[in-house]
């Protein structure tokens, strides 16, 4: 296994944010609603880890380090994995499981549908970011793995829809995003190799 130290802090990490928080509800340090409390950190944690697994390309670009490259699926399903306990969170706490009241939830609250496409998204892209999957689509993963792309536009409009009010968070977060996709603009991706290319030549 490559980099098994960098792996095994990102594992760290993965597992050390949910296990804190479930420690911070047992022990009656969330507040009122613990629930909601969960529900928006495993959200605001999901979209994170989707967020850095798509700054994993740019910076081996700068860097030429493999070694983000062999995070970038790791942090991928780590950001599936925050979403599946996000929606689990939420069917618990605050559907509290009664799925007659599924229906009506889904007409008062319309950003769930957007969530739920965008975790069909993360799904579809976690169950084919192995190597089989890799061999087997040849050129076609490629195409499948740009997903990624409209599963944050959906991410965003769903946090969107929910902060309504007060947009600074929701813009820092798209602004981010927004930046990691124009870094992808093949003119832009380019020009960051190149860039690398000087800083290497002017080492010698
Ligand atoms: C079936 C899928 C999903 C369901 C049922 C769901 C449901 C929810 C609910 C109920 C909330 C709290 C709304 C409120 O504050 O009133 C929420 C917040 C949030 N969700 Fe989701 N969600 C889903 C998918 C996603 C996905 C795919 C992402 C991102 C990758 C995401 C990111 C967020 C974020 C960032 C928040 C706001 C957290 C905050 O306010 O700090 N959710 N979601």
């Amino acid at each position: 296994m490559r980099y098994p130290l960098f792996r095994l802090a990102i594992f760290i990490l993965g597992v050390a944010f949910p296990a804190w928080w479930v420690y911070e509800a047992a022990a009656n340090l969330l507040g009122p609603d613990p629930g909601k409390i969960l529900v928006d950190r495993l959200g605001l944690g999901g979209l994170i880890f989707l967020l850095v697994s798509l700054a994993m390309t740019p910076l081996q670009r700068v860097t030429t380090w493999a070694g983000w490259i062999v995070a970038r699926r790791q942090i991928g399903l780590w950001a599936c994995a925050y979403i599946g306990l996000h929606l689990s969170a939420y069917l618990v706490f605050i559907l509290g499981l009664d799925w007659g009241q599924l229906t009506v939830e889904l007409s008062k609250r319309p950003y769930i549908i957007v969530g739920a496409l965008a975790f069909l998204g993360l799904l579809v892209l976690a169950a084919t970011s192995n190597r089989y999957s890799q061999r087997r689509l040849g050129a076609r993963w490629k195409k499948l793995h740009k997903l990624t792309y409209p599963v944050l536009g959906l991410a965003l409009l769903h946090f969107l829809w929910i902060v309504r009010s007060d947009l600074t968070e929701w813009a820092i977060y798209a602004g981010i995003g927004a930046l990691l996709l124009v870094l992808r603009v093949p003119a832009i991706a380019k020009r960051l190799k190149r860039t690398r290319g000087r800083a290497a030549s002017r080492a010698v």
